[in-house]
Parts: C-alpha cells; structure tokens; sequence
C-alpha cells in the first residue's frame, strides 16, 4: 500500500483519541505502541461527530395533517381544537407498547448515526402522567442499550397540562414531583428536568418551585425558553439551567442575560423550518458573548425533518455564521448544553466519536447544505458505518 505524503492522522487508545497531527509525526508513536494501521486512500475531511441536544424522537404517529393544515392557514390553536397538536401525539404514544416506542426511537437514533450524530439527547414529553411519563423514559432507556449513538434523556413531563389530568397546572407540577421524581431516581431514568414555558404550557412562576426541586435532587435543567414569548431564558439564567433552547422570541433583553450567564442558548432551526417562525437570533447571540449551540428539536409536530446538518447550515445561511460556529454549535457547545465534557473535539483524552466527509475542504460540507452525508461514521474508537 503506498503511503499518503501530507496527511493527518488519529492514534486511537481503546474508546479515546490519544493523539492526533501530522501523520508523520504520529508514525513512530503508533509503531512502537504497536498500532493497528487503517490508511485512508481518498481524501477525507475529519470532523467530531455531530451531537444533538435538543430532540423529542420518542414519538408514536405522525401529524402530516397539522403540517398541511398550518400551510393552509389554520392557527395551532384551531388545529388543536380540531384533534390535533401534541395531544395528538400524546394519543398515539399512549396506545404504543414500550416495546413499540423503543423500536422507533431506535431506528431514529439509527438514522441519526448515519448522518454523523453519535451522541443524542432524547426527550419524554408525550406520556404527560406518572405512568406514561415513565413508560416513554423506560423506552428511551432501553433504546439506550440498542443503539449505537449515546442516547441522554430528559424527561419533559412538564411540557403541557395534559386534558385528562382532574386538577390545575400547579396540582399537575406537584403529582409530578411527588410521584415520577422519586422514581426517576430510583431506576436512574434521566439525569435532566426540562419545561415548556410558554402561554399555553407553564408559566416562568409555576415552573419555579417544580425546577427547584429537581435541582435540589440533582437534575441539571433545561428549559424550552422563549419559542413565542419571552420569561423562560430569565428563568434559566436565574436557576442556572445548562441550556435554554428555541429563543425565537429572545429580545436584546434576554440575549444580554444569557450572555452573561453559563446557561448555553441553544438554537432550534428544526423548529423555525417546519412552523414558518424566524430563526433564533443566533448572530446577536454570538456576538454578545453567548455560547451557542444547534440542535434539531426533530419531533412530530413543530420539527419533522431532524436532520442536523441540513438545520444547521440552512440556519448559517440566515443567521449569517461562519463554518466554525456552526461546527462548534453542533460538537463541543452542542456538548456544554448537555453538560458532557468528554466529546465534541478532536483532542487527546477526547471519546474517538468522528465523522468522515469525502470531500478535500471542509467549507463543502456546509456547502452541500446537508446533502452530502459523511462516508463513515466512528463511535468509540469503532467504525459504524
Ligand atoms: O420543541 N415547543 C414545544 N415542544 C416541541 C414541539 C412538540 C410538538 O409539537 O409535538 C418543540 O417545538
Ligand atoms: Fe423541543
């Protein structure tokens, strides 16, 4: 085999990188480490594989129909009142076996991983009682087995008042921390708490105490903050959440306040793409100081499409971002979100999760605005595609 002249190389160690830069320079490491050599023929650009922080793809069904009905004009409100919206969805995930919701999430993870995503936060949020909650949170957990990327959870019990439930939104809140927190300790269902603080979900004030206790218990908080009306990224600064995510309705207000905090803005393009919104405003976001991450927020409703990349560069497009930052919004930021300080970079010490695209010059990649897929994907120091 001929050796390639000007290229770089990765020495992998078990799950991690252990180091990487010229090949040249890596050659005699890897010989006196006794490595096993895999040379590339063709040019590859190499990136860190892909981490979503934002996704709900623990669903049952579809809502074809909302998305047609809404490009005819009809309101969310006039679509849920007619059969429609999460409840739908919620409809459907109930009468869906674990064992059911586990294959899908499964094969959507799958799909995922061939687009180059090898880590993928997944959300609960369409079960919305104890039992359901924890059905769809067990699925996941199983789907975390399966799967070959690494699956995060959250559950997201608090992402609506559900029509059956026989109380108001603050009774609904204390059922959940009376009787889903203490189990989702027990059998370690997630390590995250997330709310949807809008009009028609929760407001800031009635999260509060429910986001309180689970940071008391150790959760890390994540918040869906500001898709339509501000009050939720206040929230998120005020309590110190990993993440606040949509902020299409971010004011200069709510941009300077994230800015200044660690909480990470997480902007979901899926979102603005399938409802016909405005993008978060990513670039005033950036230049203030804020870290910002991208994420699908691939559901049934508001985000069918889930495909990261595509999101990604469409929302550099509008936002006006360089490559770098929408690399960074989707590896290591996109890591910060969920806390996770081990991926997202290709250095030493670093999980071996990376992407390879056949093209010589990364600009192409966000050139191809999502077409061109990676020609293999690698998870902990193996090849998965
Ligand atoms: O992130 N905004 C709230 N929740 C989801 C949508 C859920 C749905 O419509 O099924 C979101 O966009
Ligand atoms: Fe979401």
């Amino acid at each position: 085999m001929t050796e390639p002249l000007h290229t770089a190389g990765i020495l992998l160690q078990g799950k991690k990188i252990y180091k990487i830069g010229p090949y040249n320079d890596l050659k005699e490491t890897a010989s006196a480490l006794g490595a096993v050599f895999t040379i590339l023929e063709q040019p590859f650009v190499c990136l860190p594989g892909f981490i979503d922080a934002h996704t709900h793809i623990c669903f049952a069904g579809s809502r074809a129909s909302d998305y047609a009905l809404r490009n005819e004009g009809k309101s969310y409100l006039e679509i849920a009142a007619s059969g429609g919206g999460i409840w739908d969805t919620v409809t459907q995930t109930r009468s869906t076996s674990l064992e059911d919701l586990a294959a899908l999430t499964t094969s959507r993870a799958e799909r995922h991983l061939r687009e180059g995503v090898t880590t993928i936060e997944v959300k609960s949020g369409y079960g919305l009682s104890v039992a359901e909650e924890l059905k769809m949170l067990r699925a996941i957990k199983r789907t975390a087995s399966e799967a070959r990327a690494d699956i995060l959870s959250t559950c997201l019990a608090a992402h609506t008042l559900p029509k059956d439930f026989r109380g108001n939104r603050q009774e609904y809140l204390r059922d959940l921390q009376e009787n889903l927190f203490p189990v989702l300790l027990q059998e370690q269902l997630c390590s995250r708490v997330d709310a949807f603080i809008e009009k028609e979900a929760f407001s800031a004030d009635e999260i509060r105490p429910y986001f309180r206790q689970a940071k008391q218990q150790g959760f890390d908080l994540t918040v869906h903050a500001d898709q339509f009306s501000t009050g939720g990224s206040a929230l998120a600064v005020e309590l110190e959440a990993v993440s606040a995510d949509h902020l299409e309705a971010s004011t200069d207000k709510e941009i300077k306040l994230l800015a200044a905090s660690n909480t990470v803005a997480v902007a979901l393009p899926g979102a603005s793409v399938g409802l016909g919104c405005a993008f978060a405003p990513a670039r005033k976001l950036l230049d203030q100081g804020a870290s910002l991450a991208i994420a699908s927020d691939w559901n049934p409703g508001s985000a069918p499409m889930g495909d990261l990349l595509t999101l990604a560069s469409v929302l550099g497009v509008f936002e006006k971002l360089s490559a770098a930052e929408v690399f960074a919004g989707i590896t290591f930021r996109a890591a910060r979100a969920l806390g996770l300080h081990d991926r997202g970079k290709l250095a030493p010490g670093f999980l071996a999760d990376f992407v390879l695209f056949p093209v010589y010059d990364y600009r192409e990649i966000l050139y191809h605005q999502g077409k061109l897929k990676p020609a293999a994907v690698w998870k902990r120091g193996r090849p998965v595609l």
